[in-house]
C-alpha cells in the first residue's frame, strides 16, 4: 500500500500542503500520497486513529487542533514542547510522535531564502500567541544579539517570556519602544483583518527587515508600515514552503527543494 499522509483542521478546504507535498513527492520520487481531511471539532483523535488504522504514515496539523496534537503525541520534540503545540506527527512503530516545524520553517526562509543572518541581531517579535511561541525556541537558536517580544496584551507576552526564561529574551510595552531593530516579525493575527499591530514608527529603519507571517497578493498593511519607514519587507509564504519541507523531511528522510514550490505558489496566490 503506498504511504498515506494528510492534513488535518477544521476548517480545511483552504490548505495548500496538499499541492506543496505533491509537488515535493514528484520532485523527489518518493511514493506517497497526501490528502485533506476535515475533522470534527469535538472528532480529532478519533480522526487520527482511524488514518493510522488506514495505513497513515504521518499527519500536518492545522488550526484548530494543534493543541489536541501536542497532548495526542506520546512523544514530542524539544521545540514542539517548547512552541506547547504539534503541526507533525510522524506515526511510528505504532507510536504517535509529535513535532513543531513552523519555527525552523521561519528561520530558514528569513536565512537561507531571503539571506538575512539572524545572528548578533536585534529582533522584535510582534504578538504572544500561539504563532509567537512557535518561533521563539528556533530564533534563539539562532543565537540574535537579542529578541524583544511585544504584545497588545502586555501580560501574555510577560507571560512567555518568564516561561522561556532565556538571557537574551525580554518583554517591552508596545508603547515603550524606541530602538530602531534590525529584523521586525509580525506573529500576530492583526492582519487577517485588515488590522495592524500599533507599532511606533520608531522600530524601523532602513536597514530593517521586516518579516510578515501571514500572506497575501499584495504587501499585507504590516508590511506597508514598514515599507513606508525605509524597511525591506517579505510576508509568510515562504515559511509556509519551508515548514512543509521540515515535515516531509522528518516523514521521508528527504530534502525537497523549495524554490520551484513556492515560486509555483506565488504565481497562484
Ligand atoms: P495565533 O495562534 O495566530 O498566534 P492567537 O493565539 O489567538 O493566534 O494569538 C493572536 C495574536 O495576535 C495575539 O498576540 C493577539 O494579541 P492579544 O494577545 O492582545 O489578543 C494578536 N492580535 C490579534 N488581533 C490583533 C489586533 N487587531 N491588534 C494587535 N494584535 C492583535
Amino acid at each position: 500500500m503506498t504511504d498515506r499522509y494528510l492534513v488535518i483542521g477544521n476548517p480545511i478546504a483552504h490548505s495548500k500542503s496538499p499541492q506543496i507535498h505533491a509537488q515535493f513527492a514528484q520532485q523527489t520520487g518518493e511514493a506517497m500520497v497526501y490528502e485533506r481531511l476535515l475533522a470534527p471539532l469535538d472528532g480529532f483523535v478519533d480522526s487520527v486513529h482511524n488514518f493510522i488504522e488506514h495505513g497513515g504514515r504521518g499527519a500536518n496539523v492545522t488550526l484548530p487542533f494543534k493543541l489536541d496534537a501536542f497532548a495526542l503525541a506520546e512523544q514530542r520534540s524539544e521545540r514542539a514542547q517548547a512552541a506547547g503545540a504539534v503541526n507533525t506527527l510522524v506515526f511510528e512503530r505504532g507510536r504517535i510522535i509529535g513535532d513543531n516545524t513552523d519555527g525552523v520553517g521561519l528561520v530558514r526562509d528569513i536565512s537561507v531564502n531571503a539571506g538575512v543572518a539572524i545572528k548578533g541581531q536585534r529582533v522584535l517579535l510582534v504578538g504572544a500567541g500561539g504563532a509567537a511561541q512557535g518561533v521563539i525556541l528556533p530564533l534563539l537558536e539562532q543565537a540574535p544579539h537579542s529578541i524583544t517580544l511585544c504584545n497588545r496584551t502586555q501580560r501574555k507576552a510577560e507571560e512567555l517570556v518568564q516561561q522561556f526564561s532565556h538571557p537574551a529574551l525580554q518583554a517591552c510595552a508596545i508603547d515603550a519602544l524606541s530602538d530602531v531593530y534590525d529584523l521586525v516579525i509580525n506573529a500576530t493575527s492583526a492582519g487577517l483583518s485588515g488590522d495592524l499591530p500599533p507599532l511606533p514608527a520608531a522600530v524601523f529603519g532602513s536597514t530593517t527587515f521586516a518579516y510578515d507571517m501571514i500572506y497575501a497578493a499584495q504587501a499585507t498593511n504590516f508590511m506597508q508600515l514598514a515599507q513606508s519607514h525605509g524597511a525591506q519587507t517579505r510576508d509568510g509564504l515562504g515559511m509556509l514552503v519551508e515548514q512543509a519541507a521540515e515535515s516531509f523531511y522528518l516523514w521521508r528522510g528527504v530534502r525537497p527543494d523549495t524554490a520551484p514550490v513556492y515560486k509555483s505558489l506565488r504565481a497562484q496566490v
